[in-house]
């Protein structure tokens, strides 16, 4: 354990299921926090109790009706979050002039209209019981830069800094403060199939693009999902008490702005 404020407090993790919001949820099982586990891959529509620090319930983030259910679940439960860390997203790839409008529309969906959603239903429930607390959203460093083949991905990660940052002015007096982590190349069953994706739209072996992945990054490795859950835990934390509205890089040097 870690932070002892951090022990018993109701933390809510979306895309806990795999990759990095299952790192971040394991971390906040180990700071012994209730942690509920949101998934669109969980089948249970109704919150289910696991442990006595552990929930899970199915929830589609892209779906208003969906994540208005959880947020009714939580507050019947009487679980008000006091950490809400939105990790879920997809991602699509193509060179934007080839790309198809309906995977626009779908990254966009998951991506900016899921964050949209989860804060105005997940952070109204902690301001309608006027419950200080963390937000942390997950944006990327593509929500700082273009990147090639990502331009849907791009957008939708640009979109969610702004959704941070006026979300973070906007309750701010209320004690909840609202940061972003933009990670950088993370090893996840999302990077494999990108660099999958990638490969075949730049007729190269996905090897090819993990050894470019590699060379790009100044400290010599791409990251791990902890790397990504230890900010968030730290942006969960006390000592980040001063910091609301900022993007931070969790990218071994790759992205400086
Ligand atoms: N892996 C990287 O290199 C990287 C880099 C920057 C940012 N990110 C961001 O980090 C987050 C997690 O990525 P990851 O690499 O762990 O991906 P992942 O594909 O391994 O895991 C994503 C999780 O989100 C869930 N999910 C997807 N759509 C959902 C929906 N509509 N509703 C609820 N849950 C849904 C999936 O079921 C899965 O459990 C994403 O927001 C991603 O954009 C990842």
């Amino acid at each position: 354990m870690t932070f002892p404020e951090l022990q018993d407090k109701i933390v809510f993790v979306t895309g806990a299921h795999q990759g990095i919001g299952e790192a971040v949820a394991n971390t906040f099982i180990n700071e012994g926090s209730i942690v509920i586990e949101a998934d669109l891959a969980f089948e249970n529509k109704d919150l289910v109790k696991v442990t006595d620090h552990l929930y899970q319930i199915h929830v589609d983030v892209a779906n208003e009706e969906s994540v208005q259910r959880v947020a009714t679940d939580l507050h019947e439960a009487g679980l008000i979050p006091n950490v809400l860390a939105h990790v879920a997203g997809i991602s699509t790839m193509d060179y934007l002039v080839d790309s198809k409008t309906s995977d626009f529309d779908k990254t966009i969906a998951v991506n900016t209209r899921g964050t949209y959603l989860i804060a105005k239903n997940i952070v109204n429930l902690m301001l309608m019981n006027n419950q200080p607390g963390k937000v942390i959203f997950m944006a990327s460093q593509a929500g700082k830069n273009g990147y090639r083949a990502m331009a849907a991905y791009s957008a939708s990660k640009h979109a969610v800094l702004g959704l941070t940052k006026t979300l973070a002015i906007e309750v701010a007096g209320k004690h909840i403060n609202v940061n972003a982590v933009c990670p950088g190349i993370i090893e996840t069953a999302m990077k494999h199939r990108e660099r999958k994706d990638g490969a075949k739209i730049r007729g190269l072996e996905p090897d090819d693009i993990e050894k470019e992945d590699n060379s790009q990054v100044p400290l010599g490795r791409t990251g791990r999902p902890q790397d990504v859950a230890n900010v968030v835990l730290f942006l969960a934390s006390p000592l980040s008490d001063y910091m609301t509205g900022q993007a931070i890089n969790v990218t071994g040097g790759m992205t400086m702005n």
